[in-house]
C-alpha cells in the first residue's frame, strides 16, 4: 500500500536534512547575529538509513538530502552510497532510487565526482547572484562565488543532471540578478530557478512586499528574451521555460503567489530525527523517540502512516491566519 494523506495525496519523496549546520548566512534564512540560532543536532547515518528503508518500502522513491549544508557531514559519499544500494521497490520491482541533493555548492568542487560515483543522480546548487561581491553580501561569507561556480562546474563535469541553480529572490537584494541569471543559464547550461521568497527566515524580514513574484519575473526576463513555457506537470514545483531560440532553460517556483500544496508528494525528517508534514508545521512527530524506545520496522511504518494522515491540507502565506511554523529553514532544509 502507498502513502498517502487524507486528502488523496500520494507521498513518494522524502527530504532528509542530514545536518542543521551552515557555513552559510544568507541573508534570506539566517541572522547575521553571533550566537544566535541553537542547532537541534544530528544522527549516526545508520539510524537516517534505517528510517530511509522503512519509507522506501512504503513508496518513497525519490530521496533529497539537505541541510543546514548537508556537504558539512563528513560520511556522506558513504551515506549516499548505502541508499543507492536500497531500491524504490515500487509495485515490486526494483527501480534504483532517485537520489539528490541540495547544496550551497561551497565544497562541491571536490564531492561531486565521489558523490557521482557513490550513486548520487543529481544535485542542485542555492546560489543568489552571479556577482561576486554581490554573493558575498548575501551569504554574509568573503569568497564563496569562486567555489560555488567551481562546484557547479565540477557537478556538470561528474554528469550529475540535470543540474539546477536555486535562486531566492529578494526584494531589495537581488531582484537585479533575474536578467543576468538568465543569461548564466544559458552559458553554463545549468536550469536556474527562481523560488520567491517564503517566511521561514531567522530575522523574520518577510513582508508581501519583499517577494518577487512569478510575473515579475517573466516581465523582467522577457526585456532580455522571450520565453516559451514548458508543459507543468502539476506535481513540479517549478514552472519551466526556455528562451526562444531553445538555448537556456529556467524555472520558477511560486509557493506564495501561486501555491502547489494541492499536489504535495513530500515529507521531511530533520537532521534530528522528527518528520515534517509541511514546510509550514507548527509540530513536529519524533520518528527517532520510537526508534529509541525499540519499535520494530513494522511499528514505524504504522507510526509513519498515522503521521502523514496529518499532513496539512496547505500553507496560509500572507493570510491573517498564517502562524510561523516551528522551526526556520536552516534547522528544515528547504
Ligand atoms: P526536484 O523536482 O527533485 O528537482 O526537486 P524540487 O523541484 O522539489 O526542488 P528543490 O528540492 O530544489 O526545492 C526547491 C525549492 O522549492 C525549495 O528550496 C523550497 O523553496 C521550495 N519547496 C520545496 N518543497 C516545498 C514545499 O513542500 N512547500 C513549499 N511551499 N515550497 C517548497
Ligand atoms: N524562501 C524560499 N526558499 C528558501 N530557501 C531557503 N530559505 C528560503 C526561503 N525563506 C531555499 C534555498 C535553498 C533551499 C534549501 O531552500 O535557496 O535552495
Amino acid at each position: 500500500m502507498f502513502l498517502s494523506d487524507k486528502f488523496g495525496r500520494r507521498i513518494a519523496d522524502l527530504r532528509i536534512s542530514i545536518t542543521d549546520r551552515c557555513n552559510y548566512k544568507c541573508v534570506y534564512c539566517r541572522t547575521g547575529n553571533e550566537g544566535a540560532g541553537a542547532f537541534y543536532g544530528d544522527l549516526p547515518f545508520a539510524d537516517y538509513l534505517r528510517m530511509t528503508r522503512v519509507l522506501v518500502g512504503m513508496g518513497i522513491t525519490k530521496v533529497r538530502l539537505t541541510g543546514g549544508e548537508p556537504l558539512l557531514r563528513k560520511g556522506v559519499v558513504e551515506f549516499v552510497r548505502e541508499l543507492a544500494s536500497l531500491r524504490s521497490g515500487k509495485n515490486g520491482n526494483s527501480e534504483p532510487l532517485d537520489i539528490a541533493l541540495t547544496t550551497n555548492g561551497h565544497l562541491l568542487a571536490e564531492l561531486a565526482q565521489p558523490l557521482k560515483e557513490a550513486g548520487l543522480t543529481r544535485v542542485t546548487v542555492s546560489m543568489d547572484a552571479v556577482d561576486p561581491d554581490r554573493f558575498a553580501r548575501i551569504t554574509r561569507v568573503p569568497g564563496g562565488y569562486d567555489r560555488v561556480l567551481a562546484g557547479i562546474r565540477a557537478a556538470r563535469r561528474a554528469g550529475l543532471w540535470p543540474l539546477k541553480v536555486n535562486c531566492v529572490l529578494m526584494r531589495g537584494f537581488n531582484e537585479d540578478q533575474i536578467i543576468p541569471f538568465g543569461m548564466f543559464a544559458r552559458e553554463e547550461g545549468v536550469t536556474v530557478r527562481f523560488i520567491e521568497f517564503m517566511p521561514l527566515e531567522e530575522d523574520r524580514l518577510w513582508t508581501p512586499t519583499t517577494v518577487v513574484t512569478l510575473e515579475e519575473i517573466l516581465t523582467r526576463m522577457a526585456e532580455y528574451r522571450s520565453l516559451v513555457e514548458f508543459p507543468h506537470a502539476r506535481s513540479e514545483t517549478a514552472r519551466r521555460y526556455h528562451f526562444d531560440d531553445g538555448i537556456g532553460e529556467i524555472g520558477i517556483i511560486a509557493p506564495v503567489s501561486h501555491p502547489f500544496c494541492g499536489h504535495c508528494s513530500r515529507i521531511r525528517i530533520t537532521s534530528d530525527g522528527k518528520i515534517r508534514t509541511c514546510l509550514f508545521s507548527v509540530w513536529d512527530h519524533d520518528l527517532y523517540a520510537e526508534m529509541r524506545r525499540g519499535a520494530s520496522d513494522d511499528e514505524l511504518a504504522e507510526f509513519i502512516r498515522g503521521v502523514v494522515m496529518k499532513k496539512e491540507e496547505r500553507h496560509h502565506i500572507g493570510e491573517p491566519d498564517f502562524v510561523p511554523a516551528s522551526r526556520t529553514m536552516v534547522h528544515i532544509g528547504g
